[in-house]
This record gives structure tokens, sequence and C-alpha cells, in this order.
């Protein structure tokens, strides 16, 4: 009753701690029970943190304010977090049914008292030790010498990481281009990979893709660094989501009709379709690299890697496209069929999209980028060249795309064949 809830209920003041606000009503708990609300971590944040994070007691009852977010930014919040049983918690200092504000000389945290409060578990502290504010942040001890410290080597700090980060980066950054520029330019001579058309599809996929990812990861993940990065509201970001998947479908259709009606097309498709070949080339290259064989497998224009990527590709858009737009045409879906078809559809988009952004990273990525072979970068997405030498080495059953390379190649002011 005497302390400073106990003294607010008396006062009439309803958002102050009774009894059962802390302890629970039917599922009220020993402290020693570690489950309790009132034991350990669990009375800063299930507790103490319920009524002082909001801004409300401050603003109808003067009381200080981010004392929560404070002190789980301190040692004693930090390690407590991660499991500490001996940290302190709000009780540790405040007291439990004595709490009073800190101008109270009764209070724990008053002034006169703080040796004996943190001596609990600091032996031997004095005033020098106790009078430094454990409390730290914005505003909370305008005055308190250590708080303006802090505040300014944070700031020195910001700048002196942006910029010297900065000044790196950018110095390596022009280091790189230059050298990757002279890689490429020594890797003569070239032959076409990809045709000006298969680029733009592969750009458009690309783009999608990425911003697909992204804005339905933010959805799936709020509190997530690029959701916060977006940072444009749902109903942006559900629009933007639905124009990169008619986007992607678009370039999907587009595809089938390239497939079957272009000459390109219809070379490619043959190229790319799987074969039982494919399978034992798999094996092969394995054991080539686990070294227990000596013999290197040959491939032609597509290898088992390529073509697993392509048709793992066509599977992942057709179900993405499929789930996504049942999840668009919700309402219709739901009432032709049943509302759970909508669910199911949102798990397996869900599920699937991790499935897919993994496999990029994992398969492509490495293909593309990581794969000494190629990097910094396979550019071929890029110009649609590559080094008739490295395709000499990765595809070296497609004779006739390298015969007329090396006829091309004998007469270096042609340049690669025509597309
Ligand atoms: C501000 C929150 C809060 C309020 C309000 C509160 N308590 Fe507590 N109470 C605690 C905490 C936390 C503990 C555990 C202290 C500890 O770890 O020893 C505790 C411990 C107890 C214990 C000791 C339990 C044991 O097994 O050691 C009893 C009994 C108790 N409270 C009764 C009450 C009663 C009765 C009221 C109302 C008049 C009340 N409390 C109000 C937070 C509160
Ligand atoms: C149900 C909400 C609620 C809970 C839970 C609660 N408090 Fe409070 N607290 C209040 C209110 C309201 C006041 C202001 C009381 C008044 O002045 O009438 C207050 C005041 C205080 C003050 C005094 C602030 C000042 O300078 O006036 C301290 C310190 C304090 N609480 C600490 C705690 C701690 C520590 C816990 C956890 C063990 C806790 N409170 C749990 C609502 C709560
Ligand atoms: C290590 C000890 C310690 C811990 C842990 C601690 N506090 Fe404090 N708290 C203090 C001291 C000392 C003061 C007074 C000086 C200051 O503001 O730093 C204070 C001040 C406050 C105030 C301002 C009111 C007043 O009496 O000056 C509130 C509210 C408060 N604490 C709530 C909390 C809550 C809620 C937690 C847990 C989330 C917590 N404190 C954890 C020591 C602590
Ligand atoms: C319930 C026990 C407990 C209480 C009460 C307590 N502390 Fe601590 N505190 C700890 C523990 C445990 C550590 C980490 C111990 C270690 O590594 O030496 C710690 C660490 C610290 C640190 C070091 C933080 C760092 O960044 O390394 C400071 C400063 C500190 N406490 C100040 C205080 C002050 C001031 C009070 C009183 C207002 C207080 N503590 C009350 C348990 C407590």
């Amino acid at each position: 009753m005497q302390s400073i809830h106990g003294q607010g209920i008396a006062r009439g003041n309803g958002l102050a701690p009774v009894c059962t606000d802390c302890h629970g009503i039917h599922s009220i708990k020993s402290p020693v029970n570690t489950n309790a609300a009132v034991s350990g971590t669990n009375v800063s944040k299930d507790i103490c943190a319920r009524c002082h994070e909001g801004v409300r007691l401050s603003q109808e009852f003067g009381v200080p304010g981010n004392r929560v977010t404070t002190y789980f930014d301190s040692y004693h919040g930090l390690a407590a977090q991660g499991g500490s049983v001996v940290a302190a918690n709000c009780s540790s200092c405040h007291g439990v049914h004595n709490i009073l504000p800190s101008s109270d000389p009764r209070s724990t945290v008053n002034r006169a008292n703080l040796d004996a409060t943190c001596g609990q578990c600091h032996k031997g502290v004095t005033q020098k030790f106790t009078l430094t504010p454990v409390h730290l942040g914005d505003g909370i001890h305008p005055k308190d010498i250590g708080s303006i410290a802090v505040r300014w080597i944070r700031l020195i700090y910001v700048v002196l990481i942006l910029v010297v980060i900065g000044v790196m980066f950018l110095h390596n950054a022009i280091i790189w281009r230059s050298k990757a520029v002279a890689r490429r330019k020594m890797q003569n001579p070239m032959m076409f990979r990809m045709t000006a058309n298969q680029r733009w599809q592969h750009l458009i996929l690309l783009t999608s893709f990425i911003v697909l990812v992204i804005t339905g990861f933010a959805l799936k993940f709020p509190d997530s660094w690029f959701a916060a990065v977006l940072g444009m509201g749902e109903q942006l970001r559900s629009i933007i989501h639905r124009i990169a998947g008619v986007a992607l479908i678009g370039a999907g259709i587009y595809h089938i009709f390239y497939l079957a009606m272009a000459k390109e097309g219809r070379r490619l498709i043959l190229d790319i379709a799987p074969r039982p070949r494919d399978a034992f080339d798999a094996w092969a290259t394995m054991r080539y690299y686990l070294g227990l064989s000596k013999e290197k497998p040959k491939f032609g224009r597509f290898n088992y890697a390529e073509k697993a990527e392509y048709w793992a590709l066509v599977w992942g858009t057709g179900l993405m496209a499929v789930t996504g737009v049942m999840m668009w045409a919700k309402v219709w879906v739901g009432d032709l069929l049943a509302r759970w078809w909508v669910d199911v559809a949102t798990a397996i988009h869900f599920y699937e999209a991790i499935l897919a952004t993994l496999a990029i990273v994992v398969w492509h990525f490495y293909q593309v980028f990581f794969d000494p072979d190629v990097y910094p970068m396979n550019w071929a997405w890029w110009d649609g060249k590559m080094p008739v030498e490295h395709y000499r080495h990765e595809h070296e059953l497609d004779t006739e795309a390298l015969a007329e390379a090396e006829a091309n190649a004998d007469k270096p002011e042609a340049g690669p064949p025509k597309e």
C-alpha cells in the first residue's frame, strides 16, 4: 500500500497495478516457478514493460519514460535476455511491493540507498560508482556528463563509420571495376551465348523476380530490415507485388510463344530438354570432382546444371503464378471451391518462394558469380558474349557453335558472329 503503485490505487489511479496485474488471476504462481510472471526476466518483460513502455504514463502521471528500452539496451537487460539469471531485472533495483520514485528517501533507487541496492550484487561499490545513472538514453539525463559523452561518441562514430567505410568502398569499387573490365577484354576471342531477345527476357525475369522476393517477404517478415528499407506501407507494397507478378507471368507467356514460333526458340527447347544422359553426367561430374574418376564429363550447349535451373524455374514460376492468382482472386476461388483452397494456395506460395529464392542463390548465383571460373561474373546476361575458350571448356560437345566461333576468330576485325 505504501508503494507508488499502492498510493496510485488509493488516489483512484486506475492505471496503477493491483495484485492481480502482476500476479495474474487464476494462474498465480510462486516466484520460484521460473514460468511465473513474477519470476526472473519475466518481471521486466511481462510486468513492468506492459505499463512502463508506453507514453501514456508519462503523459498522464509524469512518470519518466524510456525506462524499459534503456534497460533492455543496458548490460543487465541484454544479459537477462540472453538467459542470465544473475543480471539485474527491474525489481532487483526498484524492489517489488515497495517501489517508490527515486526522489523518495525510502526508495531503493534513492541516491542514499543505491550503495546497498547495487551492493547486493556488486560488492564494495561506493557513490562514485552508483550515482551515475543506469537508464542511459536520449534526453533522460541531459546534464549527466556520461550521457553527454556517450551521445557525442555515438555521433562521431556514425560519421566516422560512414566516411571511412564509404572511402574504402569507393576505393575498392574503382579498382575492382577497372580490373573486371580489363580481364573481360583479355578474354578475346568472344562468341555469342545469349541473343538480345533472350537477354531481354532474362532481364524482365530478373527484375520482376527480385521485386517479388523483396515485396513478398516484406509482408511475411514485417520486422525485417528489408521491410524497413521498403517502408512504403501495405497498400503500395501489395500493388507493386502484383505489378511484378503480372510482368513475370507476361514474360512466361511470351516465352512459351517464343519456344513455339521463333527459330531460335525452337532450337532452345530442343537443346535444353532433359535427357537420360543428364543424370549420368551429374553422377560423373561428382565422381570427377571427388577425385574418384580421371575423366571429366563433356557437355553440349546446356549442361545438366543449367537444364535443372531452367526446368526448376519453369516449375516454380507456374506454381507461383497459379497460387498467386488464386490469392488475388480469393473471393471468387473461395466462393467457387472453398475458402481453405485460398489458405492452401497461400501456404504453397510462401514455401515455394523460400525454395525458389534459395535455389537462385545457391544454384544460379554459384554458376554465374561464385564459380572461380567465371568470377566476378558471367557477363553473358549483359552483352550476350562469352569467351570462346571458356565455352570450349564447358560445352565441348557443342561442335557446331564452336566451329562457327572459330571461323569468325580467323578474322578478328569481324568480331563475334552476328546475333
Ligand atoms: C508491480 C507488480 C506487483 C504487484 C502490484 C504486487 N506484486 Fe506481489 N510480487 C511481485 C513480484 C515481482 C514478486 C516476486 C518477488 C521475488 O522474486 O521474491 C512478488 C511476490 C509476492 C509474494 C511472495 C510469493 C513468494 O512465494 O515468495 C506474495 C505473497 C505477493 N507478492 C502478494 C501480493 C499481493 C497480495 C499483492 C497486492 C496487494 C501484490 N503481491 C502486488 C510483483 C507484484
Ligand atoms: C498496470 C500498470 C503498471 C505496472 C504493471 C507497473 N507499473 Fe509502475 N507505475 C504505474 C503507474 C500508473 C505509475 C504512476 C503512479 C502514480 O503516480 O499514481 C507507476 C509508477 C512507477 C514508478 C514511479 C515513477 C515516478 O517517478 O513517479 C516506478 C519507479 C515504477 N512505477 C516502477 C515499476 C516497476 C519496476 C514495475 C515492475 C515490477 C512496475 N512499475 C509495474 C503503472 C504500472
Ligand atoms: C540496475 C538497476 C536498475 C534496473 C535494472 C532498472 N532500473 Fe529503473 N531506475 C534505476 C535508478 C537508479 C533510477 C533513478 C535514476 C535514473 O533515472 O537512472 C531509475 C529510474 C527509473 C524510473 C524513473 C522514475 C524514478 O523513480 O526516477 C522508472 C520509471 C524506472 N526506472 C523503471 C524501470 C523499469 C520498468 C525497469 C525494467 C525494465 C528498470 N527501471 C530497471 C535503476 C534501475
Ligand atoms: C541482481 C544483481 C544486480 C544488481 C542489483 C545490480 N547489478 Fe549490475 N550487474 C550484475 C551482473 C551479474 C553484471 C555482470 C557481472 C560481471 O560481469 O561482473 C552486472 C554488470 C554491471 C555493469 C557493467 C556493464 C558493462 O557494460 O560491462 C555495470 C556498470 C553495473 N552492473 C551497474 C550497476 C548499478 C549502477 C547497479 C545499481 C543501480 C547495479 N548494477 C545493480 C548484476 C546486478
